[in-house]
């Protein structure tokens, strides 16, 4: 899978966000080791803060499937002209699950494959 392909299924996905309150439509897709790719939406909430990013819904449909090994996750927003850069949050859940692991971003249709370390270098890891 490269990561074109990856970034492809990540935009495809992004039609089903729920995302009423901001209209800003987000598609993730995270690469599992073993071959297999989850996808994720943004899925906002009334109540703002009980909003979860698309990051994290592929992350943990993935993990809630017995997935614990990733090797990339890219992500794919509304906006084309800058990157959907991954919030606090989902820097987090990413730094739990695959530290390792590449972010594949876009920005003006050209892909950009980021390490995790670069992206939050001071994480806390065991
Ligand atoms: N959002 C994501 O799902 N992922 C990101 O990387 C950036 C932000 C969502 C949260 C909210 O539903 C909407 O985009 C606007 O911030």
């Amino acid at each position: 899978m490269t990561d074109e392909e990856l970034m492809k299924i990540a935009t495809k996905a992004k039609e089903g966000a729920y995302c009423p309150y901001s209209n800003f439509h987000v598609g993730a897709a995270i690469l599992c080791k073993d071959g297999k790719v989850y996808t994720g939406v943004n899925i906002e909430n009334s109540s703002y803060g009980a909003t979860n990013c698309a990051e994290r819904t592929a992350i943990f449909k993935a993990v809630s499937e017995g997935k614990r090994e990733f090797e990339a996750i890219a992500v794919a927003g509304d906006q084309i002209d800058d990157y959907t850069f991954p919030c606090g949050i989902c820097l987090q859940a990413i730094n739990e699950f695959m530290p390792k692991g590449r972010v594949i971003l876009s920005r003006n249709g050209e892909i950009r494959s980021f390490d995790f370390a670069e992206l939050l270098p001071f994480g806390f890891r065991l």
